[in-house]
This record gives C-alpha cells, sequence and structure tokens, in this order.
C-alpha cells in the first residue's frame, strides 16, 4: 500500500523528492506533502475499472488543499462540497458550478444563498431546508437546482462510518420523499443522491448498497415531477490503514456497475455518479515529523516527535476509529537495524499516540518519521489550536521536470 512510496538515496521520497530536501525547501517540520503523480494515477486506475458512464466526483472535504483542488479538477468530473468555505475554494478551481453539488446537514441560509448564487445543485437534507431555498430562489430571483438527498430504508453492511438507514440527521427518510416532491414548486429538479456509508473495504457490500440505491432511485423517480438527469450513488471505497486490512478490489464493483448502466439505469436518462473523497486522495499523502526527543521510560523507549494529533488526528485514533490500529509509518531517514519503540505526539495527553509499539529503524533526535495514509481527513480534520503549536506546512510534489530544481523548457 502506501508503503510503497521510494527512497532516493535512503530517505523516503515523495514526487520523486527525498522528505528532508522537502522539510528544507518548506522551512522545516512537520509537514504534509501529496504525491501528484499518485493522484492522477489512483483516478486513471478507477476509470480503467469503471464504466464510462460513471462521473467522479470529488468529495472536497477529504482534503481541501486549494493546489490539490486544481489539481483535482483537471482529473474529476464533480466537486461535492459540504460548506459554504468548501464551495468558495471549489468555485475558485476550473470545475463548472454546474458539476458542484452541496450537500450536508445544517446549511444556513447564507450559505444557501451563496450556493443559488454560485449556480451549484443544492443537496436537500430536509423540507425545511427546501422551503429556505425556495425562498432563497425567490429572492435572488435564480432558478435554484436541487437534488434530494435520501436517507435510505437499508444500512450498508461492512463501512467504517454509516450515514445512511435508520434514523439520520443526513438527508430526506425514503418514505418522506414522496411529499417533498410535491412541494418543489418551480424549482429545477435534478436527481437524488444517496450516501450510505464510508471507509468501507468490502466491495460485496458495496455493490450491495449500489443495487438497492438504484432499485429505491428508480421507485422515487416515478413519483418525480420532472425527468431525473442525476443519480449520485455515493460512494465509501476504503482504503488499507493496517496490515490486517485487504485493499479494496474494484473489479467486481465495475462490473456491478456496469451491470446497473446496462440495465435498470437505462430507464432513466442521467448522468450517473460515483461520490469518493478518502480513496482518491488517501494514499498519496505522508505527514512528516521530526522526532525532537528520544527516552525511555521502565523498558519502554518513546520517540517523541514535533508532530500530533493536532495535525493529523486521524493517526491517534481519535477520529471515528472503533478500535485503534497503527497507521503505517517508517523512519524516513533511516535504515538502521530494527527496535520496538512507541511514537508520540508533542501534545501534553496521553492521546498523543502516533505509533503504540511499533517495530522501526532505530531513529535519533533529528531523523524523520514518515506517517502514511495521510492524504485524507488528515489536517482539516485535526484540532490544530489545541495547545497552541504552529500549523503543519502542506504541499503538493509531482514528478514535474523541476521538481529537484533541474527545470528544463518543454520541447
Ligand atoms: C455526502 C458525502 N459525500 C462524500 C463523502 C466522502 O466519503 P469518503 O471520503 O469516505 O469517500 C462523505 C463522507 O462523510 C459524505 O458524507
Amino acid at each position: 500500500m502506501s508503503n510503497t512510496f521510494p527512497r532516493v538515496d535512503g530517505v523516503l521520497a515523495v514526487g520523486g523528492v527525498p522528505v528532508d530536501r522537502l522539510a528544507a525547501r518548506v522551512g522545516g517540520t512537520p509537514f504534509f506533502a501529496y504525491d501528484r503523480d499518485r493522484l492522477t494515477a489512483r483516478v486513471t486506475e478507477l476509470r480503467a475499472a469503471l464504466p464510462a458512464e460513471i462521473s467522479l466526483s470529488y468529495a472536497v472535504k477529504a482534503n481541501p488543499m486549494p493546489a490539490v483542488l486544481h489539481h483535482m479538477s483537471g482529473l474529476v468530473d464533480g466537486f461535492d462540497v459540504a460548506s459554504a468555505g468548501e464551495l468558495q475554494l471549489a468555485m475558485d478551481t476550473t470545475m463548472p458550478a454546474d458539476r458542484i453539488s452541496f450537500a450536508g446537514p445544517g446549511k444556513t441560509t447564507a450559505e444557501l444563498v451563496q450556493a443559488v448564487a454560485a449556480g451549484v445543485t443544492v443537496e436537500l437534507e430536509s423540507i425545511t431546508e427546501l422551503r429556505r431555498v425556495q425562498d432563497v430562489s425567490s429572492d435572488l430571483g435564480i432558478q435554484a437546482r436541487v437534488a434530494l438527498r435520501v436517507n435510505p430504508d437499508f444500512a450498508v453492511r461492512g463501512a467504517g462510518m454509516t450515514l445512511g438507514g435508520g434514523a439520520q440527521q443526513f438527508g430526506i427518510d425514503a418514505e418522506q420523499v414522496p411529499s417533498v416532491l410535491a412541494e418543489l414548486g418551480d424549482l429545477d429538479f435534478y436527481g437524488f443522491h444517496v450516501f450510505a456509508g464510508s471507509q468501507n473495504l468490502r466491495a460485496d457490500s458495496i455493490c450491495e448498497a449500489q443495487r438497492a440505491t438504484v432499485e429505491l432511485v428508480l421507485r422515487l423517480a416515478a413519483m418525480a415531477p420532472t425527468p431525473v438527469r442525476y443519480v449520485n450513488l455515493g460512494g465509501g471505497f476504503g482504503i488499507p490503514y493496517s496490515a490486517r486490512d485487504t485493499a479494496l478490489d474494484l473489479a467486481p464493483i465495475g462490473e456491478n456497475l456496469a451491470k446497473l448502466v446496462d440495465t435498470s439505469l437505462r430507464q432513466l436518462d442521467a448522468r450517473v455518479v460515483i461520490e469518493l473523497g478518502r480513496y482518491l486522495v488517501g494514499e498519496a499523502g505522508v505527514y512528516v515529523t521530526r522526532v525532537v526527543d528520544r527516552k525511555h521510560s521502565r523498558g519502554t523507549t518513546f520517540l517523541v516527535v514535533d508532530g500530533g494529533l493536532h495535525h493529523q488526528l486521524a493517526a491517534s485514533g481519535n477520529f471515528g476509529q472503533k478500535i485503534r490500529r497503527n497507521y503505517p509509518l517508517t523512519v524516513a531517514t533511516s535504515a538502521a537495524a530494527t527496535e520496538t519503540v512507541t511514537v508520540v505526539g508533542c501534545l501534553c495527553t496521553p492521546l498523543d499516540l502516533l505509533g503504540d509499539k511499533v517495530e522501526l529503524a532505530r531513529a535519533e533526535v533529528g531523523d524523520l518519521i514518515a506517517i502514511f495514509q495521510a492524504g485524507a481527513y488528515g489536517l482539516t480534520a485535526s484540532p490544530t489550536a489545541f495547545l497552541g503549536h504552529p500549523p503543519p506546512r502542506e504541499l503538493l510534489v509531482g514528478a514535474t521536470a523541476h521538481s529537484l530544481g533541474e527545470f528544463k523548457w518543454r520541447q
């Protein structure tokens, strides 16, 4: 998986550049480095596995770094945003507004104004949100484009995080959808969105959810006031975070979608969307932090680093993990014989644990530790203000001609 990042002269490299050189370039540690070519490769791999009829939407929440978004805007077919802040970032890229959708509970009226003025699709999460969009639409004199986010009458098995089925703050319960459709008035009704779960490594359960979603959408489409032009099947594709995890097998998902596109979905003349965050960017990122202390306490060797959970909360196990497992990590600047150590961050809390009893090359003060799978839900999913340490740097690195300083004019 991610530990496939190569080494250059013994030092781990991102985008072809050794991380000690990246540290010098950005003015120190800690930092997040994202590999441009890995982002591109991931989208290419997905495109090859999924039928051509499937549109790929990137969920900006996974990694909203502007440079990443700009790169992604040239690779995917749409963006999913979850706040006016993300909307602003998405609108700064080349992604057309009509390929941006805004989902999420608790949209304020001010955010709805921004979304309608921007011309993006508002994914309605409740009947009251519908009424507020109608008011905004008539105040602005703009026909808002809306889709209904549906809370399905089924739940996905095997998802790390469930966002559909049962009682939810997300979406409109499937059984309430007919009455909401009847109240759409003169809004521009686009279609349906069902997002049932996240971080799923089981292709069979993703396929099952997709089939159930299509069935549900067809049932609801029959009650829609105008033809359905948009079917967002959600996503939930997971990535492996520990040695116990097996990478998701895309082949059955591609086959399942091809079957759905060729059969049931033929009945609709709709853009069919798969919406992914973590899967597109998670494995392309590395969090790099420096050892500032090495100490022994009652039989345990601790490596204390200058980063921690305030930058990379997920690696500490405190971002929705049911069972804490170490994220994959390595000593980026050493290939010495290994030892068992515990890697902790610099925050004065026992929660700041980055590697619990891990086998790593011996590291000294000054060495760099790299934590993999840091491209999604890293910096912006972390409590950066906690304890007042400085924020990390972020950079997007690619094997472009100038990444090692040897700039060459293109022929
Ligand atoms: C509506 C919606 N879309 C997309 C995502 C992205 O999920 P993931 O990063 O697991 O692909 C989420 C995650 O919570 C979501 O709620």
